[in-house]
């Protein structure tokens, strides 16, 4: 049987493309009301216009999360629209630039950290101010399987997606009393545009080696990842939190 959200309000960041496209779909075919909010304003109304198309109740918000006021902003569409806010998916994220940490800038550092780590930390800000009025909600947020091993050449991706963690946990405490749960979902290797960018930018031979070192011997799918975090946010998984789930064919188990 399918997840139900019927009646519910679920916010997704990232939602124009891969992992946040798969799962503010999910959410919407389990009924809940949709928020997609996106930097890429022309590509988030045309998959909003698709699932409205389809049926569904859903609304696009251009968003860049590593601008704060416009997380606010979001957060007080979202709830005017849709008058609550019952599950958040803290998923926008990008790649930092292949660099040994002695040769990687400061400018890389700081445009990684302002979408992957203080763009989360945006976001969860505001979300929770609405939750904690409300006495309920559930937030999942976006690290990777960077966010419990290093990388070399991406101190900063990982440096941020452990970061993550530490965010999910803390709050996670704060409001595990208040009826309010916070996880985080790492993400293996899914093919995503994402992942396509990696190959574009000559990675793919590291790619093809890491899918060798995958013990179920493929990539994910971004839908595999929306399984994961509706469960997280559904009724389902009411005595979890401060968890940090793997989806990652096994990866992480070496
Ligand atoms: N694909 C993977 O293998 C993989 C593995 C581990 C973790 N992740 C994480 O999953 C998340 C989604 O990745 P994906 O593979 O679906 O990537 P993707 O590039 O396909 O999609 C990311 C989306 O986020 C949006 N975005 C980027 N910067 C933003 C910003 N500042 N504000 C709002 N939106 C912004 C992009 O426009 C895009 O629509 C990221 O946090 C990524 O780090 C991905």
């Amino acid at each position: 049987m399918g997840f139900v959200f019927a009646n519910q309000v679920a916010l997704v960041t990232g939602a124009a493309s891969g992992i946040g496209l798969a799962t503010a779909r999910a959410f919407a075919e389990a009924g809940a009301a949709v928020a997609l909010a996106d930097v890429n304003r022309e590509a988030v109304h045309a998959v909003a216009g698709e699932l409205s198309a389809a049926g569904h109740k859903v609304i696009p918000i251009g968003c860049d999360v590593s601008d704060i006021t416009q997380v606010q902003a979001m957060v007080r569409q979202t709830v005017a629209e849709f008058g609550r806010l019952d599950a958040a998916f803290n998923n926008a994220g990008i790649q930092n630039l292949l660099a040994e940490t002695a040769d990687a800038t400061a400018e890389d550092y700081d445009r990684v950290m302002s979408v992957n780590l203080r763009g989360m930390w945006a976001c969860m800000k505001f979300q929770l101010q609405h939750m904690r009025e409300q006495g309920s909600g559930s937030i999942v947020n976006c690290s990777s399987l960077g966010g419990l091993v290093g990388g070399a050449e991406r101190a900063n991706y990982h440096a941020a997606k452990h970061g993550v963690i530490g965010l999910t946990k803390s709050a996670a405490l704060e409001y595990a009393a208040r009826n309010i749960r916070v996880n985080a979902v790492c993400p293996g290797l899914i093919w995503t545009p994402m992942a396509e960018q990696m190959v574009a930018a000559g990675q793919g031979e590291a790619l093809e080696g890491m899918v060798k070192s995958i013990p179920m011997a493929r990539h994910g799918r971004p839908e595999e990842i929306a399984d994961a975090v509706l469960w997280l946010s559904s009724r389902r998984a009411s005595y979890v939190t401060g968890q940090s789930i793997s989806v990652d064919g096994g990866f992480i188990m070496r």
